[in-house]
């Protein structure tokens, strides 16, 4: 187990069309499976330990790749709760998944969401035209369930277009490990339906674990601090934050 290779294989909920009834179900299985996996709970310890030295009041732009229906970061707002400044969020997806009453719930803890439908390797490769337009840069990029969809290669191109647009980025992932998969081959326990069944055990063999993430980043080691480990009991997370000066994130 310890020497599972990282395959990625097409997901099948990323073939379903948005209203496809199946593929619905599939993204409510998919919060129950957050409940499971504790991903709130990990990603606002993380945020808040990767933006601890910011001023508490500095209002902070956040963009989310690969959002989905934007509800894991409304609850890890609710998490995070009041003694979070103003936040910005952009929930980012190639699926237009984001309903009205998400954007209003959002509103209702403080925070300004809206929702962008692209694909992330047009946004990737929009150049930056100053601080305007989809490559506005950001205080903090986040994921969750995102990059294990991506081969090394594409990872590469991905990863130096987030360090050249934000100072702080944070990605909780599969962990590629045996209690993970095992973990994945249960869901049904859970009621979750054949995408779902299927779609996690294939996130687990597209997985990371130890300092795989780590070695993809081209950031310069001597601006960026890297963290990367394993979180609860399915998780793998990496944190990257800029410091000093230089090109990354702001001017
Ligand atoms: C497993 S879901 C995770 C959703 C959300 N982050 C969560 O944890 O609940 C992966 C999401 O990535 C999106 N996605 C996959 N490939 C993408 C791409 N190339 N560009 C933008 N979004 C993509 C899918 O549409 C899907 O909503």
């Amino acid at each position: 187990m310890l020497n599972m290779p990282r395959t990625v294989t097409a997901e099948t909920l990323d073939g379903l069309a948005e209203g496809d009834p199946s593929a619905m179900r599939s993204r409510r299985d998919l919060q129950r499976i957050h409940w499971l996996m504790g991903t709130r709970g990990i990603m606002a310890r993380a945020l808040q330990r990767l933006l601890a030295s910011r001023p508490p009041t500095a209002p902070l732009r956040l963009l989310e790749l690969g959002a989905g229906d934007g509800s894991l970061m409304l609850g890890v707002a609710r998490t995070l709760g009041a003694q979070w400044p103003a936040v910005e969020i952009t929930l980012l997806d190639r699926q237009d998944l984001v309903t009205r009453s998400t954007l209003d719930s959002y509103a209702s803890l403080g925070w300004t969401a809206s929702s962008q439908v692209v694909d992330v390797f047009d946004w990737v490769s929009t150049p930056l035209p100053g601080m305007h337009g989809l490559n506005t840069r950001f205080d903090v990029i986040v994921a969750n369930l995102f990059l294990h969809h991506f081969e090394e290669p594409e990872l590469v191109t991905l990863l130096a277009a987030i360090e050249s647009r934000t100072r702080h980025f944070l990605v909780c992932e599969p962990r590629r490990a045996g209690l993970a998969l095992a973990g994945s081959h249960l869901v049904g326990a859970v009621g979750a339906n054949a995408v779902t069944r299927e779609d996690a055990v294939l996130s687990v063999h597209a997985g990371f674990r130890g300092k795989e993430l780590s070695a993809l980043w081209t950031g310069d080691p001597s601006f960026w601090t890297l963290s990367e480990s394993s979180a609860g009991l399915f998780s793998h997370c990496f944190l990257a934050k800029h410091s000093g000066q230089g090109r990354a994130g702001s001017p």
